[in-house]
């Protein structure tokens, strides 16, 4: 085609990567998109790590993180360079994915400017503000400022129709995530993990800002008493970087026999210890829909989900901060092989692995509603 579509997707964080990232290889594989990869680095190692799981190597780097940031100020940092780059770069089309600091500034940056902008994972909610803090938020804000909104399953749709969203900009896509899951399975055989032979492994994560303080004491207390209470067990701990939740971990768990704290691992790694432990704990988003996909059991250690759909269907359970809770849940999973059972079923709620594929399409049919392209 002589006129290529300009289109930018925006990354910032890891998981803003990994759920991107099938969109941004479908579109460098398309002939109708010219594509550039916008890092704005509101994380910086978690974000490079990612990249390099995909081969992606950003167009344009802004570099924003800063140690410990606050949100105002991440927040203002992005919106002055993101309008930069929009003016700069001249897009036909933004992409971005979730629920991020990053995205809300994106979406926002797009509305001044008057560029069509897409939010991948567009839908999900508690209807509860502060639950996850700031990301509920983020995303009806997110909402708002969409052009296109790819839903990952009908309850998100069904929530975009009942705030209005006209029903024609929706697309009910799957979530990218088991795209991007599918992609690294392939790839995560030869991978090596410091697990101990004989051992079920526990396989724990935890980065959200609404368990900094108390509960996140309450998760550390209740992994002690669980190594404690079961011989043949370890946890596996990849420890985030944001000082208020991996730097605590690490001040609570270091010197406990049989749990293994390691820096965060990249995608390859994570998968290959998602596919090899035996059970998940977890705050993650992202988690809670590739770990179901994957046949492995998931205790949710949050008091609401915006992804009931696992938990509806009776793989994913929500058991919230309180250690007692934490401890009996888990326990019962390692104890009791029915109840195990029932929770390690491989159901896949969340996509077919072929939601890139739907979004770019839907994408080409706004930029080039007359042409009969071959995408
Ligand atoms: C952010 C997102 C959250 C998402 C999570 C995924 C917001 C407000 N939060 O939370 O929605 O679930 O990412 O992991 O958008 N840090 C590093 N290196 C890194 C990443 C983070 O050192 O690669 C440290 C820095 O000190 C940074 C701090 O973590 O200031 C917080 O980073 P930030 O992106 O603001 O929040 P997260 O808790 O990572
Ligand atoms: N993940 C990873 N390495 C880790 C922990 C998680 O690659 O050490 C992946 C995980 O598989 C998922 C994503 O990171 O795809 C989730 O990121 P996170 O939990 O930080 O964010 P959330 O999904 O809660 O926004």
């Amino acid at each position: 085609m002589a006129n290529k579509a300009r289109i930018l997707c925006v990354v910032g964080t890891r998981p803003e990567v990994i759920k991107m990232a099938p969109v941004i290889l479908a579109l460098q594989g398309s002939n109708w998109a010219q594509v550039r990869v916008i890092a704005t680095a509101q994380h910086r190692g978690l974000l490079d790590q990612a990249l390099a799981d995909f081969g992606i190597v950003p167009d344009l780097d802004l570099d924003l993180m800063q140690e410990n940031q606050t949100l105002a100020g991440l927040t203002s940092r992005l919106i002055a360079r993101l309008d930069q780059v929009l003016a700069d770069e001249a897009p036909d089309f933004v992409f971005a994915q979730g629920d991020t600091t990053t995205v809300f500034a994106t979406g926002l940056c797009c509305f001044y400017r008057d560029i069509p902008f897409g939010h991948v994972e567009a839908g999900l909610r508690t209807h509860q503000r502060r639950l996850p803090f700031p990301e509920e938020m983020n995303r009806v804000f997110a909402s708002y400022l969409a052009t296109l909104h790819f839903a990952p399953t009908e309850a998100a749709r069904r929530h975009l129709l009942a705030e209005g969203v006209a029903e024609q900009t929706i697309h009910l896509t799957g979530n990218t995530v088991i795209d991007a899951l599918h992609y690294q399975v392939a790839r995560s055989e030869d991978v090596v993990l410091p697990l101990t032979p004989g051992l079920r492994t526990v396989l724990v994560t935890a980065h959200r800002r609404e368990s900094f303080g108390a509960p996140l004491e309450e998760i550390c207390a209740a992994l002690r008493e669980l190594v404690q209470g079961h011989p043949d067990i370890e946890v596996l701990f990849p420890v985030h970087p944001n000082p208020n939740s991996g730097g605590r971990v690490r001040e609570r768990l270091a010197d406990v026999e049989r749990i293994v704290l390691v820096d965060a691992l990249d995608y390859r790694h994570f998968v290959a210890a998602m596919q090899r432990c035996h059970l998940i704990l977890t705050d993650s988003g992202g988690v809670q829909e590739e770990a179901p996909a994957l046949g492995k059991p998931v205790l949710v250690l949050r008091e609401q989900t915006e992804r009931p759909e696992a938990v509806d269907a009776g793989v994913v359970r929500l058991v919230g901060h309180d250690r007692a809770l934490i401890v009996a849940a888990a326990g019962r999973l390692l104890d009791d092989p029915q109840a195990y059972a029932d929770m390690a079923r491989g159901v896949s709620p969340y996509g077919d692995g072929h939601a890139a594929g739907r979004i770019v399409a839907a994408v080409r049919a706004l930029l080039f509603p007359d042409a009969d392209l071959p995408s």
